[in-house]
């Protein structure tokens, strides 16, 4: 039986208004190019980058995003206390008007507070058909477990790791002819599809998430 008290709805009240992407990443950044890309190539029609933030001074997808001309920002969080490394995001991300959070490769775990700054609002890509392989190195646990059938998932964020409702999943097979890094190559191909695409998804507002279940209405 579904309980009303589990469902939350997309909260895109003018579909024709922009949804504020804030990119938080951590290093080489191909997720958040291909996000990029699509955006410049009109295959997300209704997103556009507000800011992107790196918590790692020298890290590959920072400097491509200043190279594309995007807002950027640097919070170095190494040795900081989380709470207070997080009140500099959510700021950051509150100053540039900010809808939806997706982290793209960011390698720290958020704090309880941010998570409520932005509650069903913020998107994260993994490397596995989540909830297998949760964590570091998906790609060579799934490999290393023997799994037949690999791929990523697009989810919401919560308090716990690699946890919150699935947006969608992309799977590809594990080939014999496969190792840890060609697999990881191929998954990486899946990403960058999948992620625009659940971005795009949540960004008509035309969903619901009952329990665990993200569904998508119909005229999405
Ligand atoms: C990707 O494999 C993503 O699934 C995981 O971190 C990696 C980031 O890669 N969360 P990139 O920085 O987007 O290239």
């Amino acid at each position: 039986m579904k309980s009303s008290a589990s469902i939350a709805m997309g909260k895109t009240s003018n579909p024709n208004q922009l949804q504020r992407l804030g990119i938080l990443l951590s290093g080489r950044g191909s997720n958040f190019l291909a996000i990029a890309r699509n955006i410049r190539e009109n295959k997300l029609p209704n997103v556009e980058i507000a800011v992107v933030i790196s918590n790692v001074a020298d890290a590959a997808g920072l400097s491509a995003a200043k190279d594309l001309g995007l807002p950027t920002a640097l919070y170095v969080s190494k040795g900081r206390p989380r709470a207070d490394h997080d009140q500099d995001l959510i700021a950051c991300l509150r100053g540039h008007k900010v809808d939806l959070v997706c982290l793209a490769g960011y390698m720290r775990l958020l704090s309880p507070e941010f998570i409520a700054a932005f509650p069903n609002r913020i998107l994260n890509i993994h490397p596995s058909l989540l909830p297998a392989f949760p964590g570091l190195d998906a790609q060579q646990q799934a490999f290393d477990y023997g799994v037949k059938v690999a791929g990523c998932t697009a989810h919401f964020v919560d308090e716990h790791l690699d946890h919150g409702a699935i947006i969608l999943q992309r799977a590809i097979p594990v080939l014999e002819s496969d190792d840890a890094h060609s697999l990881a190559s191929r998954i990486l191909v899946e990403e960058h599809i999948a992620y625009s695409e659940a971005i795009a998804r949540v960004a008509s507002g035309e969903y619901e998430i009952q329990g665990r279940r993200y569904l998508q209405r119909a005229n999405a």
